[in-house]
C-alpha cells in the first residue's frame, strides 16, 4: 500500500482514509462504496498546476474527468483553478450544470454527435479536439448557425509506443484516435482545417497511452510534436499557439507498480516541460501554450472502494475465493484487462498475512474479479474487504450489470464525509423501463 497522511493505518490497526475509519465509513453508509479522498485530490491538482507554471510558464492542466466524473469533481477541480477535459456530451452537460468555466473546458472524443458538437459551441467551450474531415465539416457548419469562431485542435498520432497494456495504448499507428503524422495524414488535415471559414485551428493534440511511468515515452510524445510544428512551419509556414500532450501518467495500484509521493508526480510534468523548452529552442519554435490531461493521477490513489466479504468457497488446492457485494458492475477493470489491485483488510491491518484469496464480484460472469491471488488475514463471512487506488476509471465505468446497485460515492476530507452520488435504489433502475 502507498500510506500517506490521508491514507494510513491508525494506533488500532484500522484502515484510515481522510481521518476516518473505513469501519466507520461502512457504518454510516453501508458497503459497497466508493470513498475518495479529497485531499489528495486537491493536493495532487495544485503540485501539477504550480508545477507547470513554474517550469513551464503559460499552460493550463485540465483534469482529465472520464477517470471519474460527477458534479463534486468538477466542483473541486474548479476550486483548485485547474481546467477539465471532456469526452461525451454527459461529460460536457455535468461540467456545465455546477458552473464549470467552459473557457477551461477541451472537448474531446472520435465520434463526437451533432448534438454533442453543438452543446460545446453554444456554450462557448475553449477547445474542441477534431479526430476526422467530415467532424471538422459538422462543426464547421454548426459554427457557421450560431456565428460563431471555434477554437480547434486536431489530435494527432506520434507513433509513440508506450509501454503498457495493450488496451490502453492509444498512439501507434493502428489507433482508432488521431491522425498519423509519419503517413502524412496529419499533415493533409491540418491543411484542410486550415480552410474552414468558422474553425480556428490553434494547434495540436496528442495522447499516448495511459498508466505509462517511463518519462522517456513523454520525452519521445514532445519530442515528436515538436519535430511536426517545425516540419509545419518550414513547409507552410504554420505556427500554432497551442499544444496539448494529453495525460497518461502511471500510478501505484500493486507492487508492479513504483510508489510515489504527490510531490514525486510533479516530475512527470517537469520532465515533459524540460523536453519541451529544450526542443522548442533547438527547433525555433514560438513557445506554446501547453495542455496537459491528467485523469488517472489526480483521482486514482484518492479512492478506495469498501465491500463486505459474503460468502467463502474454498476449493481444495486449488484456490479460495471471497465473494464480496460488489463486483464488475462496480469495477470492470480486471474482467477488461486484468488490471492488478493491492487488497487489505481494514479492521486487520496488523494481522499477518496468511491465505492466498481471489476477490470474487456478485455477477453472473466466471471472469467477474476483482483481484486475483491475494495474501490476506484469514477472513470470515461480514469483514471488510477493501480495495485501493479504485479513484479512476471505476465508478465512471461502472454499470447495472444483472440489474446491481452503482454504490453510491462519499468526499471525506478532514474526518468528515459527505455524500456526492447517492445511492442508488431499485426505483431508479426500472425508472427509464417502459
Ligand atoms: C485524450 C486523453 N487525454 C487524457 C487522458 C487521461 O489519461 P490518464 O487518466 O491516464 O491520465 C485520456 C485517457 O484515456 C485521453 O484519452
Amino acid at each position: 500500500m502507498n500510506e500517506r497522511d490521508t491514507l494510513c493505518v491508525n494506533q488500532n490497526g484500522q484502515l484510515e482514509i481522510g481521518g476516518i475509519t473505513l469501519k466507520k465509513l461502512s457504518e454510516d453508509f453501508g458497503t459497497p462504496l466508493y470513498c475518495m479522498d479529497q485531499t489528495y485530490i486537491e493536493n495532487m491538482c495544485a503540485i501539477y498546476d504550480k508545477t507547470l507554471k513554474t517550469e513551464y510558464g503559460d499552460g493550463l492542466i485540465c483534469y482529465a474527468s472520464k477517470a471519474f466524473s460527477c458534479k463534486e469533481i468538477y466542483r473541486i477541480v474548479n476550486c483548485c483553478g485547474i481546467g477539465a477535459d471532456v469526452v461525451s456530451g454527459g461529460e460536457l452537460y455535468t461540467a456545465l450544470s455546477v458552473g464549470f468555466p467552459a473557457e477551461k473546458i477541451c472537448f474531446h472524443g472520435n465520434n463526437k454527435l451533432e448534438n454533442e458538437l453543438e452543446l460545446a459551441v453554444k456554450n462557448n467551450v475553449k477547445y474542441i479536439v477534431l479526430d476526422s474531415y467530415t467532424e471538422a465539416d459538422d462543426l464547421d457548419r454548426i459554427c457557421q448557425k450560431y456565428n460563431k469562431i471555434q477554437d480547434v485542435l486536431i489530435r494527432v498520432n506520434p507513433g509513440v509506443e508506450a509501454h503498457t497494456h495493450h488496451f490502453v495504448q492509444t498512439a501507434t499507428v493502428d489507433s482508432k484516435f488521431g491522425f498519423s503524422i509519419s503517413s502524412g495524414e496529419a499533415e493533409q488535415m491540418v491543411l484542410s482545417a486550415k480552410n474552414k471559414k468558422n474553425l480556428n485551428l490553434v494547434g495540436l493534440h496528442c495522447h499516448i497511452g495511459s498508466q505509462i511511468f517511463e518519462n522517456k515515452s513523454f520525452s519521445l510524445g514532445a519530442e515528436k510534436m515538436t519535430d511536426f510544428y517545425k516540419l509545419l512551419k518550414d513547409k507552410h509556414s504554420i505556427e500554432f499557439d497551442v499544444l496539448n500532450l494529453g495525460g497518461g501518467f502511471g500510478i501505484y495500484y500493486s507492487n508492479d507498480d513504483s510508489k510515489k509521493t504527490c510531490e514525486e508526480y510533479a516530475d512527470y510534468i517537469k520532465n515533459i516541460a524540460q523536453t519541451l523548452n529544450t526542443a522548442i529552442q533547438k527547433k525555433g519554435l514560438k513557445k506554446p501554450f501547453l495542455i496537459l490531461e491528467p485523469g488517472r493521477s489526480i483521482v486514482g490513489e484518492a479512492g478506495v472502494t469498501l465491500y463486505t466479504a459474503g460468502r467463502i468457497k474454498t476449493i481444495k488446492d486449488v484456490k479460495n475465493y471471497i465473494a464480496v457485494d460488489g463486483g464488475m458492475f462496480d469495477n470492470p477493470r480486471f474482467a477488461l484487462y486484468q488490471a492488478k489491485y493491492t487488497v487489505v483488510v481494514p479492521e486487520k491491518m496488523n494481522v499477518k498475512p496468511s491465505v492466498k484469496y481471489s476477490i470474487a464480484g456478485k455477477c453472473c460472469e466466471s471472469g467477474d474479479l476483482i483481484a486475483e491471488d491475494c495474501y490476506l488475514p484469514e477472513i470470515v463471512e461480514g469483514d471488510l474487504i477493501a480495495v485501493l487506488s479504485t479513484g479512476a476509471y471505476n465508478y465512471s465505468m461502472s454499470s447495472n450489470y444483472n440489474r446491481n446497485l452503482v454504490p453510491p460515492v462519499v468526499m471525506i476530507k478532514d474526518g468528515k464525509a459527505k455524500i456526492v452520488v447517492k445511492k442508488q435504489s431499485y426505483d431508479d433502475i426500472i425508472r427509464n423501463d417502459v
